[in-house]
């Protein structure tokens, strides 16, 4: 096998194939709707943990949890739109994982990073810009992270690199998005991030498939829709040459997942496949949320409600 062939990621064409047919049906779609009605996304975490509830007499998870311990973000940040119960270690427990309508798009938030400070200047495209150019940032740990594991965990040299590339990616983007914020008024928060602490192989896996398979996953739609949608040239540029990226981040996901399965017990990989469908439930029910301002949807080529939903649906067929 050649040096190249090993440093090379396999294209999934499941999922290019998904994003192709969902982006050619772009200028299609009528832009500008659903919106102005008054339920603005904010910026914010798009899922927060609330507190415990009782699990059901039989021992199953509540189907519908009380959301009254779920965090308030303020009045600029994300507003909750429902909550589920998830398992918790505490005996007799479950955990309220709360989610919340969120302008932002998806990059692979690390663990413990603590949600940024809302940019008070610039408006809505300044706010959106900045809170972009804020998870680009914290991608970058969360990449170089996920090399370091992968090669403690032994994973092939073409992950490793792929993921170390993909930091150098994240960096790049950064820059653009911050431009962009700039270019509105506002300014980059910073990246509030605790020291990671060492973590088990599938401790690694389940945050790739809730941060890569899903939420990145969804953010390489996203970005590729803003490339083709936004009115605002610059955008479209920023969003063409990160989008690609994008797609390369959402194929990595997806190759360190197919690269771990045969080293999971089964009830490992039934875990990992939970976690993926919870995070696809969370995410859709912040899509069925998502109301962006008309002017973010006309500049900077956000997806409307309807249009999110069909760029989810796509996401969730890949999933399944
Ligand atoms: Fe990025
Ligand atoms: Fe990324």
């Amino acid at each position: 096998m050649s040096r190249r062939t090993l440093d090379v990621i396999p294209k999934h064409r499941m999922l290019r194939r998904t994003l192709y047919g969902l982006l050619l049906a772009a200028p299609l779609m009528p832009l500008g709707v659903a919106c102005g009605n008054g339920e603005d996304c904010g910026y914010g975490p798009a899922s927060l943990r609330g507190g415990t509830v009782a699990l059901n007499a039989d021992g199953s998870l509540p189907s519908r949890p009380s959301c009254d311990s779920c965090p308030d973000q303020g009045d600029d940040g994300a507003r909750l739109t429902g909550c589920h119960a998830t398992a918790s270690t505490v005996a007799g427990k479950a955990e309220v994982m709360c989610s919340y309508v969120t302008c932002s798009n998806d990059g692979r938030r690390p663990e413990g990073l603590r949600e940024a400070l809302v940019s008070e200047s610039g408006g809505a495209m300044g706010a959106l810009f900045a809170h972009a150019a804020w998870l680009e940032a914290a991608s970058v740990p969360a990449f170089l992270r996920l090399a370091d594991e992968l090669k403690a965990h032994g994973a092939p040299e073409a992950l490793v690199k792929a993921a170390r590339r993909s930091a150098g990616d994240e960096v790049r983007h950064t820059r653009a998005m911050q431009s962009l914020a700039e270019h509105h008024g506002a300014t980059l928060p910073d990246v509030d991030l605790p020291p990671f602490q060492a973590r088990s192989l599938e401790e690694m896996l389940l945050e790739n498939a809730v941060e890569g398979c899903v939420r990145e996953t969804f953010g390489a739609f996203v970005a590729g829709w803003q490339s083709r949608t936004a009115q605002d040239p610059e955008v479209r540029d920023t969003l063409r040459a990160i989008a690609k990226d994008e797609v390369r981040h959402a194929e990595l996901a997806w190759a360190v997942d197919a690269w771990a399965q045969e080293r999971l017990t089964p009830t490992q990989r039934e875990r990992l496949l939970q976690a993926r469908r919870d995070a696809l439930r969370v995410l859709g029910e912040e899509v069925e949320g998502h109301r962006p301002p008309e002017q973010l949807i006309r500049e900077a080529g956000m997806p409307s409600r309807e249009q999110a939903l069909t760029l989810f649906q796509g996401l969730a067929g890949l999933v399944a």
